[in-house]
């Protein structure tokens, strides 16, 4: 459907569910890929199959790090010379408690892990999208972020500062040639999501491989005139 060839796409997550399938869906289209996880064994296992010229496995990178995050930029550069498509996958969840009960330590935890992580990695590759004059961000939110629930105030707080951050960047780089989106998944049809749930209808739950197609959109020039969004990506649930 799409054409990458020659694109550099640099994919955080790379070895979760969505990221898996991104990861795919940009290699089949023809892109060099920049594969980062925390994970060290994951990302062999998963991707030793793929042409090393255009997959360039970064495991061990804790994007909530700033010196790691600096580490992996210049790798990426040294490598490719440059950034093209920025997808922020890493990110995760973690069923929290009331707000008067919640220890600081897991409010930092669910705002780092999805807030701090978009913001270190977008803020170390816009530089080189500005001086390429091109590049696209994608960030995944959550539907989740759209209002707050109970329990949940840490984990919908970061998935929000996430739409916001989207929205700021896009104002900032609109007229640089940058776009700036993020999607909003309703329930993922992950193992994980499927073992916690198991008497959930998983047919209306969203495919890691049909994000990806609303990713593979957003980095495509078909979605040249679209920044800003918040796009929801539910399936049927
Ligand atoms: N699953 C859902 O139903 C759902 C719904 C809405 C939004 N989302 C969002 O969609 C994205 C992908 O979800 P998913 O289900 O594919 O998650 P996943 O399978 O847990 O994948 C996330 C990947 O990111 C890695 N990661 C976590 N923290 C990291 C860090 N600090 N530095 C580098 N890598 C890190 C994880 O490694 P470890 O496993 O080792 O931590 C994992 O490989 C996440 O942002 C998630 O919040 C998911």
């Amino acid at each position: 459907m799409f054409d990458f060839t020659d694109k550099v796409i640099l994919i955080t997550g790379a070895a979760g569910n969505l990221g898996e399938a991104a990861v795919q869906a940009f290699y089949s289209a023809g892109a060099s890929l920049a594969l980062v996880d925390n994970r060290q064994d994951r990302l062999p296992q998963l991707f030793g199959n793929l042409d090393p010229a255009r997959a360039l496995l970064q495991g061990g990178v804790d994007v909530t790090e700033e010196t790691a995050v600096t580490h992996m930029t210049t790798t990426i550069i040294n490598r490719y010379g440059r950034v093209d498509i920025l997808c922020n996958i890493a990110g995760g969840f973690k069923m929290g408690t009331p707000v008067h009960e919640t220890p600081l330590d897991d409010w930092e935890f669910m705002l780092n892990l999805n807030a701090r992580s978009v913001f270190l990695v977008s803020r170390a590759i816009i530089p080189h999208m500005l001086s390429q004059g091109s590049g696209k961000i994608i960030s995944v939110a959550a539907r989740t972020a759209l209002e707050g629930k109970a329990k949940m105030a840490a984990y919908t707080v970061s998935k929000s500062a996430v739409i916001r951050l989207t929205e700021s960047m896009a104002a900032e780089l609109k007229e640089s040639g940058i776009t700036v989106n993020c999607i909003l998944p309703g329930t993922i049809d992950t193992p994980q999501n499927r073992a916690a749930m198991p008497k959930a209808d998983y047919n209306k739950w969203v495919a890691p491989e049909a994000l990806a197609d609303v990713m593979l959109f957003l980095a495509s020039t078909a979605a040249r005139a679209v920044t800003g969004a918040a796009i929801p990506v539910y399936g049927r649930s």
